[in-house]
């Protein structure tokens, strides 16, 4: 009824409680790369339950047409409940999040907030919807990851996994690669390269092969903003320019403006 994923029997550090139709959407991404990785060593634990185990009947149906009509086929509350509480009652009490494009916004800041949480249930809609009753009596937050329409909510319940089980220390095998990436400051991250340093006539920026550490961090920090300004203005108007930030601009040869332009 609810298969696991994690050979290891130590206490995983990211527990996750998948509720879905379609559990077989997660097993190349469950055993690829990091992640595989961290389920293969038991720091990371996902179990898989399908509320069409849970329906009723030789037809398993799980849907049926919404009060009030209208197109499309609306998710019963049963199954997906029986579900829920199938899981809970077999691994315990999880913070249970509603996968729903009507949800609050999943950032950085909410992904975090996720891996301190330890046990998590994603309860996947698909169709129509999912009868409100379910997100009313079991959904501790509803959450959506992007303003756009998916089909169901599998691959949602994807990028959450990733986004939280990457910021588990062990999870990512070098925890520095999370301290200066995109958002953790509200800036986006600065461009990289290697090898060669010549590449169809693009050269590496000669500040990156001069061995000059602090030169090299001023210069990524300056590229950062710039890249948040250029193309993530609305990150620049929540969190504006450092006077940290103003002196690197100062100093740099092209003074550039400090805030976006505002829209009219
Ligand atoms: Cl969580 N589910 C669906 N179905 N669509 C979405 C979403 C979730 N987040 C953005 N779009």
């Amino acid at each position: 009824m609810s298969e696991e994923t994690n050979v290891s029997s130590a206490t995983p550090l990211l527990d996750v409680e998948l509720v879905t139709l379609f559990p077989e959407m997660f097993d190349s991404f469950l055993a690829a790369s990091l992640l595989g990785r961290a389920i293969e060593n038991g720091i990371v634990r996902v179990n898989r339950t399908s509320p069409r185990d849970y329906a009723p009947g030789r037809h398993r149906q799980v849907d049926d047409s919404p009060y009030g009509g209208g197109p499309g086929m609306i998710l019963r509350p049963e199954p997906v409940v029986a579900a829920i509480e199938a899981a809970e009652a077999e691994r315990g009490r999880a913070f249970r999040l509603m996968l729903s494009p009507a949800g609050r916004l999943f950032d950085q800041a909410f992904a975090a907030e996720l891996a301190g949480r330890g046990r998590l249930m994603l309860i996947c809609g698909r169709y129509e919807g999912v009868d409100e009753r379910v997100a009313d009596l079991f959904a501790d937050e509803i959450v959506s990851i992007g303003d756009y329409v998916l089909a169901g909510g599998e691959i949602a319940a994807a990028v959450i996994i990733e986004a939280v089980a990457r910021l588990i220390p062990s999870v990512l095998g070098c925890e520095a690669s999370t301290l200066d990436e995109s958002f953790s400051a509200a800036r986006l991250e600065y461009p990289q390269w290697t090898r060669p340093p010549t590449f169809r006539g693009l050269a590496v920026p000669d500040v990156l092969l001069s061995g000059n550490h602090a030169q090299v961090e001023g210069w990524r920090r300056l590229e950062s903003l710039r890249r948040t300004q250029q193309r993530r203005p609305d990150l620049l108007l929540r969190h504006p320019v450092t006077d940290e930030e103003e002196a690197l601009q100062g100093g740099g040869k092209d003074k550039r403006r400090k805030n976006p332009k505002k829209r009219t």
